[in-house]
C-alpha cells in the first residue's frame, strides 16, 4: 500500500498516462493480464520513476495506497465490466475507480449504482481527449461521479492534464455519468468540425480548383488567426504530407474516402434526439460519414446523376476572404449547437454541469481545442444561465458581421453541387435560432386537422381542437 494511482490497461493510452503521472512525481501500479504489456512498462520507466507492472488484480489491488484510485483503460462496453468484476473482491469502501474510456453514459450510470451498492465504491465516467500524445504530454480530461471523492483523484489529475495560462484542463464536471456525457459531446462536435473542414477543402479544390498547396497554405494562415485550433492546424499538416509508399504525391490522394466511426457521434446526435436538442451540424456529420460508405453506389451516379456548375469569375482574394469568414461562423454554431445540448442534458440527466468549466478544460489538451473557447468560457463567466452562445453579445455580433459571408458562400456550394451538409446545417440553425416566428404553426394546424392532436393559440390561453373545412 503505496503507490499512488492503479491503471488497469496498459496499451498505448493506458501506458502513457502512466507515464505522464510517473513524470510528475506519483508512484503509479499497472494491472494487464498480457505479461508482455505489464513487463514492459517498468522498462519504459526511468530512473527517477516508480512504476510497477503486474499481471495479477490482487496483487495490484493492495500496491494502492487508500482510499485507492485506480483508472480502467480498456474498450469500452464488456471489457469495461470485466475489469471492475476482476477488481471487486479487493477493493473496500470509499476506493474510486474511474473508466478513462469512452463508454456509453448509461453504462455509466448503471455502474455507479452497482458500485455504490457493492459495498461504496465510487465510479467516475471521465472523458479522455487529445489522444496518445495528450495521454502521454498533457490530455484535457472530462470527470464525472461522486464530488467528494474527487478530492483523491484532483492532485494527481490537475499535474497530468494540459495547461492553458497555468490552469489545468480538467475539473470536476457533475453527477453520474457527466463526464462521459461531455465527451460524447465533444466528439460530436468534433465530428462536425472535421467534416466543415472537410467540406472546406472540397468547395475550394472541386468547386474552384485551387490547388492543394493553396489551401494547405490557407489552413497555416488560418491557424495564425482567430480560427486558431488544433483541427485546422493538423490539417494544414496533412495537406502538406507527401506519399512515402509510392514516392509521388501526397498521401492525402491515396487515402480511401470510406470514412470509419467507433461512435460517440451517432450517440451525440441519437441523445440529442432522445431530449430534444437540436444539432443539425452534428447530426449532418454523421450522415456524412455514412453517405461516404456508399461508395460503388456513388461511383455509378455519378455517371447519372450530373450537374455542370455555371461558369464564374471569382476573385480568389475575396473568396479566400469570404471562406473564413464563413468557416468561423459555422464553426460557432458548430460548439453553440454542442454546448446548448450539454446544458439541456445536465437539465434532464441533473448533472449539475457548469458550462464555463467545460469552455475552460476544452481550451487546452482535447481534439476541439481552439482559440474560440476562451470566448466561450468568458460568455459564460458574465452569465452563467447563458443557454446559447449566440446569446452573447459580443458573440451574437460577430455572427451578425459573418453571416453575409457564410451566406455568399452556401449560395456557392449549392450552385457547384458540392455536398456541404455542415455548412447549410449551420446557417440554417442559426436562421431557425434568430426566427421570431417559425412556420410551426403550420406543422400544429395540419396535426390538428387529420389527428385531432390540438394547438395552442397565441392570443388565449388554453388547448383547441377545430373541427376543419375540408
Ligand atoms: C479524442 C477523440 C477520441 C476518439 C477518436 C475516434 O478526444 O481524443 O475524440 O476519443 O476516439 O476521435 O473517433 P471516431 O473513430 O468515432 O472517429
Amino acid at each position: 500500500e503505496e503507490f499512488d494511482f492503479g491503471m488497469v490497461g496498459l496499451g498505448v493510452m493506458g501506458r502513457n498516462l502512466l507515464l505522464n503521472m510517473a513524470d510528475h512525481g506519483f508512484s503509479v501500479a499497472g494491472l494487464d493480464l498480457d505479461p508482455e504489456k505489464a513487463e514492459s512498462l517498468e522498462k519504459e520507466a526511468s530512473e527517477k520513476h516508480t512504476i510497477k507492472g503486474t499481471t495479477q488484480a490482487e496483487e495490484f489491488v493492495k500496491l494502492i495506497k487508500k482510499p485507492r484510485a485506480i483508472m480502467l483503460l480498456v474498450p469500452a462496453g464488456k471489457p469495461v465490466d470485466s475489469a471492475i468484476d476482476s477488481l471487486l473482491p479487493f477493493l473496500e469502501e470509499g476506493d474510486i475507480v474511474v473508466d478513462g474510456g469512452n463508454s456509453f453514459f448509461p453504462d455509466t450510470d448503471r455502474r455507479v449504482k452497482e458500485l455504490e451498492q457493492k459495498g461504496g465504491i465510487h465510479f467516475f465516467g471521465m472523458g479522455i481527449s487529445g489522444g496518445e500524445k495528450g495521454a502521454r504530454f498533457g490530455p484535457s480530461m472530462m470527470p464525472g461521479g461522486n464530488e467528494s471523492a474527487y478530492e483523491r483523484l484532483r492532485p494527481i489529475f490537475e499535474a497530468i492534464a494540459a495547461k492553458v495560462n497555468n490552469e489545468p484542463c480538467v475539473t470536476y464536471l457533475g453527477r453520474g455519468s457527466a463526464g462521459n456525457y461531455v465527451k460524447m459531446v465533444h466528439n460530436g462536435i468534433e465530428y462536425a468540425i472535421m467534416q466543415l473542414i472537410a467540406e472546406t477543402y472540397d468547395f475550394l479544390k472541386r468547386g474552384y480548383g485551387i490547388s492543394t498547396d493553396k489551401i494547405q497554405k490557407l489552413f497555416e494562415d488560418w491557424n495564425n488567426s482567430e480560427l486558431s485550433s488544433f483541427l485546422v492546424e493538423i490539417t494544414a499538416d496533412i495537406l502538406k504530407q507527401a506519399d512515402e509508399k509510392t514516392g509521388k504525391g501526397l498521401l492525402l490522394d491515396y487515402i480511401s474516402d470510406t470514412a470509419k466511426a467507433k461512435g460517440t457521434g451517432k450517440w451525440t446526435s441519437q441523445d440529442a434526439m432522445n431530449i430534444q436538442a437540436p444539432v443539425p451540424s452534428i447530426d449532418s456529420a454523421v450522415v456524412m460519414r455514412n453517405i461516404s460508405k456508399y461508395k460503388e453506389q456513388r461511383v455509378a451516379a455519378s455517371k447519372s446523376l450530373t450537374w455542370e456548375a455555371p461558369a464564374e469569375n471569382v476573385e480568389e482574394a475575396q473568396l479566400f476572404a469570404e471562406i473564413k469568414d464563413a468557416f468561423y461562423f459555422c464553426m460557432i454554431s458548430i460548439y453553440a449547437q454542442g454546448l446548448a445540448q450539454l446544458t439541456i442534458a445536465s437539465e434532464e440527466y441533473d448533472y449539475g454541469l457548469n458550462l464555463e468549466e467545460v469552455a475552460k478544460i476544452w481550451r487546452g489538451g482535447c481534439i476541439i481545442r481552439a482559440a474560440a473557447l476562451e470566448d466561450f468560457r468568458q460568455a459564460y463567466q458574465k452569465d452563467a444561465a447563458l443557454p446559447n452562445i449566440l446569446l452573447d453579445e459580443t458573440i451574437g455580433k460577430s455572427m451578425v458581421e459573418k453571416q453575409t459571408a457564410a451566406r455568399a458562400i452556401v449560395k456557392k456550394v449549392i450552385d457547384k453541387g458540392i455536398p456541404a451538409a455542415v455548412f447549410t446545417s449551420a446557417l440554417a440553425y442559426f436562421d431557425a435560432f434568430r426566427s421570431e416566428t417559425l412556420p410551426t404553426n403550420l406543422i400544429q394546424a395540419q396535426r390538428d386537422f387529420f389527428g385531432a392532436h390540438r394547438y395552442e393559440r397565441t392570443d388565449v390561453e388554453g388547448i383547441f381542437h377545430t373541427e376543419w373545412n375540408s
